[in-house]
């Protein structure tokens, strides 16, 4: 229901002034023309010292950092107004949520239902993933008591924190008509590219059906026993039908295209063929987290002063290597119209590989300065990235 934006707020922070009946209030993605502060705010009472505050967590997509504020200091008003197209506060007896279209009016929603208050201030972070889930045993990331395996237990967090990521920017791009709502018709078409194992495949799969989102998932991978493997894997789930695997090098796929392209730590300039088989496909949102990589390090013969500075010593080449890689990609990426962001996705601890290139089909046309500064780079530098060789980019 249309309503006017200025009673729906009204509403909305009659609503969150009632911290009796509070349980929570999330905002998230960004009205036009408009800039948020972070990604994303989640605000709940909690009671720390027998007194109830309003507990404010802030995420940036990357890290989440929370405040604590007094009911009579806080300002509903100035979160409603900062900038989120979506808004819901839950309390004990329903739903409230607005949601600000690209003209400025607001859709009303109102829901029925009894949700319960957690006032703990310290709750454990949900796991999304289950120790115990069948799946994890039969992948060989939990052990047959349903525990993960210490060994697996890197994997295990980094499969979890990618899926943190992977959902909520799956929801934000299906509300803003980015990705079409996935039907049982036309599932979300899902591909891992260089899936290994498949821990995250069958993650992404699993996940994604126990919330209800029809989706059909593919793993590629070079190796013919990842197939035969993974396969078996998938028989034994009784799934099937709505994922599947194939032995063949990204570059020379069978399967021409997807909605989602995933790629956890596919090695070197595989990632390069992750992200150009999925732009040349046409996808909507790619979700890449580089390996290793030595494509440029091979290149940087002709260092431009001072900044040889930086490639003198081995390690340091190495390392300015990589990010001059996942720069590139990312502004490549943005120069043939995906709103591009690099982010840390899991604490460096789990993974030195932890930085991930998140991109959402836009469409935007290329702005010239930044054309001009890419070109600018690859000239002082005498380089030549492997992704823009794969792709056909008309600057
Ligand atoms: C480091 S493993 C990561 C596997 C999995 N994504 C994970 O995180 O557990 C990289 C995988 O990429 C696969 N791979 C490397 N180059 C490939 C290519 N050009 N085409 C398809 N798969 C490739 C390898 O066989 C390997 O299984």
């Amino acid at each position: 229901m249309a309503t006017e934006l200025e009673s729906a707020f009204a509403e909305a922070a009659r609503l969150i002034s009632d911290t009796s009946k509070l349980v929570r209030v999330v905002l998230s993605g960004r009205r036009r023309n408009l800039t948020v502060p972070v990604e994303r705010i989640d605000i709940r009472p909690v009671l720390i010292k027998e007194s109830l505050v309003l507990q404010v967590s802030e995420n940036d997509g990357r890290v989440t950092t929370a405040k604590n504020i007094a009911p009579k200091d806080f300002d509903a008003h100035a979160f409603l107004e900062m900038g989120y197209a979506n808004i819901l506060v839950e309390h004990t007896a329903g739903a409230f949520s607005i949601r600000i279209t690209k003209k400025g009016e607001a859709q009303v929603h109102e829901e029925k239902g009894a949700r319960e208050q957690n006032l703990e201030h310290d709750r454990k972070k949900a796991r999304l993933l289950a120790a115990s889930d069948p799946f994890l045993i039969e992948v060989g990331i939990s052990d047959a008591s349903g525990n993960v395996k210490p060994s697996r237990s890197d994997k295990y967090l980094q499969v979890e924190e990618f899926l943190r990521l992977l959902v909520p920017t799956l929801n934000s791009a299906i509300e803003a008509k980015q990705i079409a709502k996935p039907t049982p018709d036309k599932p979300l078409v899902i591909a891992d590219l260089g899936c290994g194992n498949a821990y995250l495949t069958f993650a992404v799969h699993q996940y994604l059906k126990s919330i209800d989102m029809p989706v059909h998932v593919i793993g590629i991978d070079i190796r013919p026993e990842s197939l035969k493997r993974n396969t078996e894997i998938a028989k034994k789930l009784h799934i099937e039908n709505s994922i599947e695997f194939k032995a063949e090098a990204i570059d020379q796929t069978s399967i021409t295209s997807c909605d989602v392209a995933i790629a956890l730590h596919a090695c070197d300039t595989a990632t390069d063929d992750a992200i150009a088989w999925a732009v040349n496909g046409g996808a909507k949102m790619l979700l890449i987290a580089p390996c290793c990589q030595h494509d440029l390090q091979t290149q940087m013969s002709n260092v431009p002063q001072p900044w040889n500075l930086l490639t003198k010593h081995g390690l340091m080449k190495e390392r300015l290597g990589d990010l001059m890689t996942d720069a590139l990609r990312a502004q490549i990426l943005k120069l043939v119209g995906y709103r591009t962001e690099v982010i840390e996705f899991i604490g460096g601890e789990h993974t030195p590989r932890n930085i991930m290139i998140r991109a959402i089909l836009t469409g935007a046309k290329a702005d010239a300065k930044e054309i001009e500064t890419y070109k600018q780079m690859l000239s002082d530098w005498q380089i030549d990235p492997a992704l823009a060789s794969r792709l056909n980019m008309e600057i």
